[in-house]
């Protein structure tokens, strides 16, 4: 089994941006709540893997957000303020312009050309057409 660091195996950890101000989610969004019935799920998707985040837009559960700069700005502005859910990991931060940068390129950097066009992992349906 190779390194995991690109991707989570637990359930993790509110972070979207949309909720109702009191934590609740919009049907059909809500996280693994919609499986378990556990009030303790609600809002917690898993973390996805990094790995080709450059060319998998739009982000998040629901691709509510369309860059990777507008994720960074979301966990730079602490989440959704208005949620009492978001996690502690979420707490916000003040960086300079260079580092931001800096960020978004090493996330760029995590795109695998390789994977992208390797023909075994293309056309899913072409087994079926
Ligand atoms: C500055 C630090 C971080 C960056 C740059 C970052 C980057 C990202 C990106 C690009 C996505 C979207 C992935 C996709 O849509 O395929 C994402 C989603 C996610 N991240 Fe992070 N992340 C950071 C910190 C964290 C932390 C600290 C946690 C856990 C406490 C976390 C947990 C998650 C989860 C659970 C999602 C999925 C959210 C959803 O689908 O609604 N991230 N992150």
């Amino acid at each position: 089994m190779g390194p995991t660091i690109f991707s989570q195996s637990r359930f993790a950890t509110r972070v979207s941006t949309i909720s109702d101000g009191c934590g609740s989610y919009p049907i059909g969004n809500q996280g693994i709540i919609e499986f378990t019935g556990d009030p303790r799920d609600m809002g917690l998707f898993k973390a996805p893997t990094l790995r080709n985040i450059a060319v998998t837009a739009p982000y998040i559960h629901d691709g509510s957000i369309a860059t990777l700069g507008e994720v960074f700005d979301h966990y730079a502005a602490g989440g959704h303020a208005a949620n009492p859910n978001t996690s502690q990991f979420v707490p916000g931060f003040v960086i300079t312009e260079d580092e931001r940068i800096d960020v978004i390129a090493f996330l760029v950097s995590l795109t695998d050309e390789a994977v992208l066009a390797d023909s075994h992992w293309s056309g899913p349906f072409k087994w079926i057409l």
